[in-house]
């Protein structure tokens, strides 16, 4: 069994819309939920777009009526982990809250298979790497402590209520559609790949490096970044693995390869031939000096492998931007698969 109508929530935004195009691409029908607070209505072009609030029930509900989904990808939320510091009401009512009328909805409605997005974050400043999915969750930060609270109401929810369910739990999304039709368009941005291309092309000036004095081979911290459309792939296998096994599915989705911050800005100016201008910054409270996904249970679970290098992604985000910026479209990147 295969879901075949999906509810993407949050499907106009970075990961949403690519998982709707992957949907879209796997001959599935996704459609998109999203208020549109933070993305963007050219980004949904692989179904219909329906304009709400995950907070409103009556919304969610007249959308699920309408469109009669197998299963529902969860992708709505604030995200900006600073702005969780300054705005912990919002994070927790869109986050936390958002999550539970959507579970809430879902099984009012019979439908009760969910793809959810968690987070490394959830793991805090990790007592070993490579991280695995049955370390404490210990999150630093108040974006942290929504996904792994929304984590902790699905367990609970699904053990009462029978909602099968998977949190994927993301390292650095990154990269861009190989299509080059849609990509990253966060305002504000705070990812690195998207900053350093701007900085590399002067457009917003020098972009800040924040800390050289970790403990790493350069000094810089050290991530594992994961290409999106490697993440929209996973979505789809967790969503069918959810309809055809019960259950419930908690896996890292990541590459275990880590590249340090400067590696990253060496792949930027490879792949647009000029310097990456950077300010060093201190150290932000919080962050960790080096992240890495043991992605082995997502491969035993889901089948899943992510297809995409960090040249892929890097050289996806470039072509995205370029064309955005109508600095010459580029054909499609060689599709790995
Ligand atoms: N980008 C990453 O590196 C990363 C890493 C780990 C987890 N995640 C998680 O993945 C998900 C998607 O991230 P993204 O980078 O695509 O973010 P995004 O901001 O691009 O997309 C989120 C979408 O949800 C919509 N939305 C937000 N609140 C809503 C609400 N109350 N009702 C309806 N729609 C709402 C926004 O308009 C936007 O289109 C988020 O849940 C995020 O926490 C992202």
């Amino acid at each position: 069994m295969t879901a075949k109508r999906v509810l993407v929530a949050g499907g106009a935004g970075y990961i949403g819309s690519h998982a709707a195009k992957a949907l879209a691409l796997a001959g599935r029908i996704p459609i998109v939920f999203d208020d549109l607070s933070a993305g963007h209505e050219h980004a949904v072009k692989w179904g219909p777009l329906v304009r709400g609030d995950i907070r409103d029930a009556d919304a969610l509900r007249a959308a699920i009526r309408e469109h009669r989904p197998d299963a529902v990808m969860h992708f709505a939320a604030r995200i900006e982990v600073g702005e969780g510091e300054r705005e912990p009401v919002d994070f927790y009512e869109n986050n936390v809250g958002g999550a539970l009328n959507l579970m809430k909805v879902m099984l009012e409605e019979g439908v009760n298979t969910l793809v959810f997005s968690s987070t490394c974050a959830i793991y805090g400043d990790p007592e070993r790497l490579p991280l695995t999915e049955d370390l404490p969750k210990r999150p630093v930060s108040v974006y942290g402590r929504t996904k792994a609270m929304v984590e902790q109401m699905l367990e609970d929810v699904s053990r009462a209520r029978g909602l099968n369910f998977a949190a994927l739990r993301y390292f650095n999304a990154a990269g861009a559609d190989m299509d080059g039709e849609i990509g990253e368009e966060h305002d504000p941005e705070s990812h690195l790949i998207p900053n350093a291309i701007k900085a590399s092309v002067g457009r917003g000036g020098p972009m800040k490096l924040f800390g050289l004095d970790y403990p790493t081979k350069d000094g810089s911290c050290v991530r594992d970044y994961i290409h999106v459309s490697d993440l929209a792939d996973a979505h789809i296998r967790a969503a069918d693995r959810l309809m055809e096994a019960p259950g419930n599915v908690q896996v890292n989705l990541g590459t275990g390869d880590g590249y340090t911050v400067l590696e990253v800005l060496k792949a930027v100016e490879t792949a647009t031939g000029r310097p990456v201008p950077y300010d060093l910054a201190p150290r932000r409270p919080g962050d960790a000096v080096a992240l890495l996904a043991d992605p082995s249970k997502a491969r035993a679970l889901l089948g899943w492998t992510p297809q995409h290098g960090i040249d892929d992604i890097v050289s996806s985000a470039w072509n995205f931007h370029r064309r955005v910026w109508g600095m010459g479209n580029e054909p499609a990147l060689q599709r790995a698969k």
